[in-house]
């Protein structure tokens, strides 16, 4: 694949892994890209780099634009190695380029390649002179480090957006409208809720920083690039930021000999009946990270387990230890689950939920072996009432 021109002589020179599957345990069954972008001026500038082991495919596309000794500035938004990893290799081709990174960015680069390499820090404000364009950094701390910063260029009106606004696919396109919104839309909202939902005070600020910027493209650091979609993909970041959630509930569970997920069952049934969405996720079905993209914008969480050593099943625990490190926000929720001879699940759902400030609003609903049809029928009930308080929210 060839680098792509973004605009006069800025060009996409990242790398396509097609193979990607798990993102440290977000499961990306579309693969992903890491995004390294060329800015060729009287000063030449690349702005982040590549996982290490694509780092050939890196050099081969700044290749075909200009010899990779010739680059002034390596400039690294973000120090995790999915950006960072090829710049030992950079730096090798091209000693004399300065690193361009905020204060914390220098550190975590220096421990992670050991390096001494000449940093300049940069901070929100500062400036960066290539002729005839003056690329000016904003720090986006959270997004995803606490490192991150974001470059912005005002001759092209690109935002170089780092993590942000980014996505999951593979694919030899690179722009929104190649793709489709809906196709792009959907990626970026599972990798919202998979990276960032935990941070999203520092995502409104971030937004709020950049919010004023004229752009024509935003170009992410992972996945298809936004020029015809840039309101509707900002609108959707505000959205996420503040937790909106639509008209639609999940319910999450396993089950061991059915019990529970006749539960699920009565329970989905009577969300839907009240005309709110009812989704339901077996857990050894299921995947974690899809299941996390609906927690992004359902009002309702409801969490099924049967009790197993009196606790809950493993793969309930899994999730619902993932669920809380993501930090969902304005959610409320409700506990079921069925036993034999001793219970203990619900409780122990129900501390997990309290502890990721899931509001709790109905009494933990319990079964003993197999429920009967007023078993169901209260089931069904409590689907019912978590719907009509969404339909009141
Ligand atoms: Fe794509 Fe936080 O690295």
């Amino acid at each position: 694949m060839n680098p792509v021109k973004i605009k006069e002589n800025v060009y996409w020179v990242g790398a396509v892994d097609w193979n990607l599957r798990s993102f440290h345990g977000y499961r990306t069954p579309f693969g992903s890209t890491y995004n390294a972008y060329l800015i060729v001026d009287e000063k030449i500038a690349l702005v982040d780099t590549v996982k290490r082991s694509f780092a050939e495919e890196l050099l081969e596309r700044i290749g075909q634009v200009i010899e990779p000794a010739k680059i002034d500035y390596l400039i690294s938004n973000h120090a995790e190695m999915d950006h960072s990893g090829a710049l030992s290799r950079l730096q090798k081709l091209a000693p004399n380029a300065t690193i361009i990174a905020t204060e914390r960015g220098q550190k975590a680069l220096t421990r992670h390649y050991q390096s001494d390499w000449p940093f300049r820090t940069v901070k929100t404000g500062d400036t960066l002179d290539l002729g005839k364009r003056q690329l000016a950094f904003v720090e986006v701390p959270m997004v995803h480090w606490p490192e991150s910063m974001v470059t912005y260029s005002p001759h092209d009106r690109i935002l170089f957006s780092n993590d942000a606004f980014g996505q999951h696919i593979a694919t030899s396109r690179r722009f929104d409208d190649e793709v489709g919104w809906e196709i792009v839309h959907e990626q970026a909202a599972k990798y919202y809720a998979n990276i960032v939902m935990p941070f999203a005070n520092p995502v409104q600020k971030a937004l709020d920083a950049v919010g004023g910027l004229d752009l024509d493209v935003i170009a992410p650091s992972h996945g298809i690039l936004w020029r015809s979609h840039i309101d509707r993909i900002a609108a959707a970041y505000h959205s996420w930021a503040n937790a909106e959630a639509e008209l639609k509930a999940l319910v999450i569970y396993d089950t061991m000999w059915g019990s529970t997920e006749k539960m699920a069952k009565a329970i989905g049934e009577g969300i839907a009946d009240e005309g709110v969405e009812a989704r339901l996720f077996n857990l050894t079905l299921s995947d974690h990270s899809e299941i996390i993209r609906h927690v992004l914008d359902a009002k309702a969480i409801l969490v099924g387990s049967p009790t197993l050593n009196n606790g809950m099943f493993p793969t309930v625990a899994a999730f619902l230890t993932y669920l809380r490190g993501l930090k969902p926000r304005k959610k409320i929720g409700a506990v079921f689950g069925s036993h034999g001879w001793a219970g203990g699940a619900t409780k122990a759902i129900a501390r997990e939920l309290e502890g990721a400030h899931i509001e709790l609003v109905e009494p933990e609903l319990k079964v003993p072996f197999v429920p009967d049809g007023d078993d169901l029928r209260q089931c069904t009930a409590l689907g019912k009432t978590i719907a009509q308080k969404i339909n009141a929210s």
